[in-house]
């Protein structure tokens, strides 16, 4: 299936939607009270499973490779961990990276592209996160080379791919570029961009941030022709605590800190940690759980893919309602006072993460007025280091990020319309 031929997305049907929503802890409400939690891009709703293996697995002392059997426990969550870490990013080739967090990843893989690939410029978006963009940017102060960034479009909140064949040359370093944009949810055509880039530079070191995208739709590395992509667990249904990432064959041979016991690909320092190797798992089983509700297959990955697929149309079909309403509610489009920036009408290049601005009152006042009726958004505004490059290159000063997930129902955008209609008319 293709998700793409689905415009408007698919809902999960009310049972099917009920049994994803009792998976998750805390959905309809924490030991605070009921809430709808659009938060998501800041840390996602967490799998009770995720919760479960951290208590579980790391109440055991056991390191692994001892001779107690509780070793090969551990040393079991560890393997199947990487075997799922792989099945995530669809690709059995290329090393994984696990540190505290996905900034450290990127932090050390742009640092080594930088260091070791002989150049003159490196090339990154406007939109990155800090991890993305100022990882290039320091880099390509410490190696005196030019740092190129590539503008936003604000019509759609992403990047075109002619900025990639404007700024990319013979001498570009590395590209880095966001798979989706954790402020406007614009999802970038990656594989247009590879294409644009290896056609000007073939052997372009190319490094992807999917930390906002991986938790929407599926990433398909063995048909990317990337060098490196990073993601974080929290923001995935799991646990913080780490960042993983991804590099090519030819990227993990690249210089890097390592231990020299082991193979020149290996960027793994020090002892894993288990709990969280079980989570990763934990977050295969349940999109394969999710997927196996609509396909059959032995295939792990198959079912994962297939599970990914429904959590971007029915994300989809929730971003539609907020955008179109109903006929009982008006659609945030339709509600005046709202702006909803940034609006694609084209949803299939969008992930539910939605940026709007009231004319009535500026954003932290309204995200204080939903947090009053029950609805967790969250400000993204000038001058936060986070958010002032990628808000001011689209000419605004903040906006309000609402950010659900897939576990997140109708009744709930529902409830975020009557807000947001109340708010408008303060
Ligand atoms: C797009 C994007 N990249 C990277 C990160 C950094 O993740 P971490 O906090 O694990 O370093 C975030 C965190 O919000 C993000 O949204």
């Amino acid at each position: 299936m293709n998700p793409n031929d689905y415009p408007q997305g698919i809902l999960f049907s009310p049972e099917l939607q009920q049994q994803v929503r009792d998976h998750f802890c805390n959905v309809d409400a924490d030991s605070y009270g009921p809430r709808a939690f659009f938060e998501n891009s800041g840390g996602a709703l967490r799998l009770k499973a995720c919760a479960e293996t951290a208590m579980k697995v790391d109440a055991h002392p056991d390191c692994p490779n001892r001779h107690q059997k509780q070793a090969d426990i551990q040393n079991s969550y560890v393997e199947q961990g990487y075997r799922d870490i792989h099945t995530i990013f669809g690709t059995e080739k290329g090393s994984i990276i696990t540190y505290l967090s996905a900034s450290q990843v990127m932090f050390n893989i742009i640092g080594a592209i930088a260091a070791a690939i002989p150049g003159k410029n490196m090339v990154v978006s406007v939109l990155e996160h800090p991890s993305g963009f100022d990882s290039v940017e320091y880099y390509a102060e410490r190696y005196g080379l030019e740092l190129r960034v590539l503008q936003s479009n604000p019509a759609t909140g992403g990047i075109d791919v002619s900025e990639v064949e404007r700024l990319v040359d013979k001498d570009t370093v590395l590209l880095s570029c966001m798979y989706s944009c954790n402020i406007t949810g614009a999802v970038n055509d990656i594989p247009a961009f590879v294409k644009a880039a290896r056609r000007i530079k073939p052997d372009i070191y190319i490094v992807v941030d999917a930390v906002q995208h991986m938790p929407h739709s599926v990433v398909d590395l063995e048909n990317l022709d990337i060098d490196a992509m990073d993601f974080a667990p929290y923001k995935f249904f799991g646990l913080r605590g780490s960042g993983i990432g991804w590099v090519s064959e030819r990227c993990a041979v690249l210089p890097h800190n390592r231990i020299l016991c082991y193979s020149k690909d290996t960027w793994e320092l020090g002892s894993t940690a288990p709990h969280l190797f079980a989570n990763y798992t934990a977050i295969v089983d349940y999109v394969a759980w999710l997927g196996s509700q609509f396909i059959q297959s032995d295939n792990r990955r198959e079912l994962f893919v297939e599970g990914m697929h429904r959590i971007s149309l029915h994300e989809r079909a929730l971003l539609h309602r907020a955008l179109e309403g109903t006929d009982e509610l008006p659609g945030l489009r339709k509600i005046e006072g709202v702006h909803v920036q940034c609006d694609n009408p084209d949803l299939t290049q969008r992930d539910f993460i939605l940026p709007i601005t009231f004319d009535n009152m500026d954003v932290t006042s309204a995200v204080e007025e939903y947090v009053k009726r029950g609805v967790y958004v969250f400000e993204r505004k000038a001058p936060n280091h986070y958010s002032k490059r990628i808000v001011e290159s689209f000419g605004l000063d903040g906006v309000i990020r609402v950010s659900p997930i897939h576990c997140n129902s109708t009744e709930e955008i529902d409830q975020f319309l009557r807000a947001s209609a109340e708010i408008a008319k303060l």
